[in-house]
C-alpha cells in the first residue's frame, strides 16, 4: 500500500485536532499538529523575551529553537530544545500571540520545511492538520479536507475544552485569531480549490471522523 498524505485545514474549533488524530489512529497513519509547531515557536519567543509584535525581531531568531514533533497519533509530543512544551503552548498568552508570530514569512519558511520533512518520512502516510497544508505545505496531498462550523459551534467547543471559560470571551478571541490568520499575506488560512469541505456544525465528532475515514478509503 503506498503512503497516503491527508491534509486537514480549517479555523479553530472545527474539531480538526480530534478528527485528525482519530483518523490517523484508526488508519495506522502518522499525525502532525502544525498549530503546535507555531505555538512552540511562539512559546520560545515569549520565554526568551522576544518582542513578537516586531516581525524583524522575530525573523532574526527564527533558526534558534530546535522544535521536534512526535508523530504517533496515540501520543503526540512536542519539544523545544529537548523540553516538553505540550502544556505551556496552550496558555492564553501563547494563544493570543501565535497569530503575530505565524504571520512572519521566515517563521513559516522554517516550519514548513519541518512539516515537509516529517511528511516525507512517514512510511505509511500521515494526517497533517493546520491552516495552509492543502494550499502551501503539501499541495500534492492525496486528500484535502476543509472543516468549517458556525462561529457559535466553534466557540462552544473551545469553551468546553477550556473547561468553563466564558463562551463570549472565547468567541471574541477566536474570531480575532481567525481574522488575523485569514488576512495575513504569508500563506493565509484558505480552502484549497481541490479540498472537500465538511461543515461540522450539525455533526458529532464520531460522524466527522467517519466521514473523513470514508474519504481517505476512497483515495487509497
Ligand atoms: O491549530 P491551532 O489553534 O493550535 O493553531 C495555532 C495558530 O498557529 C493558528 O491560530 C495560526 O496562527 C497558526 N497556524 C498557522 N498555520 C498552520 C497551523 C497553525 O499559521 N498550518
Amino acid at each position: 500500500v503506498p503512503a497516503v498524505i491527508v491534509a486537514i485545514d480549517g479555523p479553530s474549533g472545527t474539531g480538526k485536532s480530534s478528527t485528525s488524530r482519530a483518523v490517523a489512529e484508526q488508519m495506522g497513519l502518522s499525525y502532525l499538529d502544525t498549530g503546535a509547531q507555531y505555538r512552540a515557536m511562539t512559546w520560545w519567543m515569549v520565554h526568551n523575551g522576544v518582542d513578537v509584535s516586531d516581525p524583524a525581531a522575530v525573523a532574526a531568531v527564527v533558526d534558534k529553537p530546535e522544535i521536534v514533533s512526535g508523530t504517533d497519533p496515540s501520543a503526540p509530543t512536542i519539544t523545544v530544545d529537548g523540553v516538553d512544551v505540550s502544556g505551556p503552548i496552550r496558555t492564553p498568552e501563547v494563544t493570543a500571540k501565535v497569530s503575530a508570530v505565524s504571520a512572519v514569512p521566515e517563521v513559516r519558511a522554517r516550519i514548513t520545511g519541518l512539516q515537509r520533512a516529517l511528511a516525507a518520512a512517514a512510511a505509511q502516510g500521515i494526517v497533517v492538520e493546520g491552516r495552509d497544508i492543502g494550499t502551501t505545505v503539501l499541495p500534492d496531498a492525496d486528500l484535502k479536507v476543509f472543516l468549517t462550523a458556525s462561529p457559535e459551534a466553534r466557540a462552544a467547543r473551545r469553551s468546553g475544552e477550556l473547561k468553563g471559560a466564558d463562551v463570549h470571551t472565547t468567541r471574541e478571541a477566536l474570531i480575532k485569531r481567525d481574522a488575523a490568520d485569514s488576512t495575513r499575506k504569508a500563506s493565509p488560512l484558505a480552502k484549497a480549490g481541490d479540498a472537500v469541505e465538511v461543515d461540522t456544525t450539525e455533526l458529532t465528532l464520531l460522524q466527522v471522523i467517519e466521514c473523513v475515514v470514508t474519504l481517505v478509503e476512497e483515495k487509497r
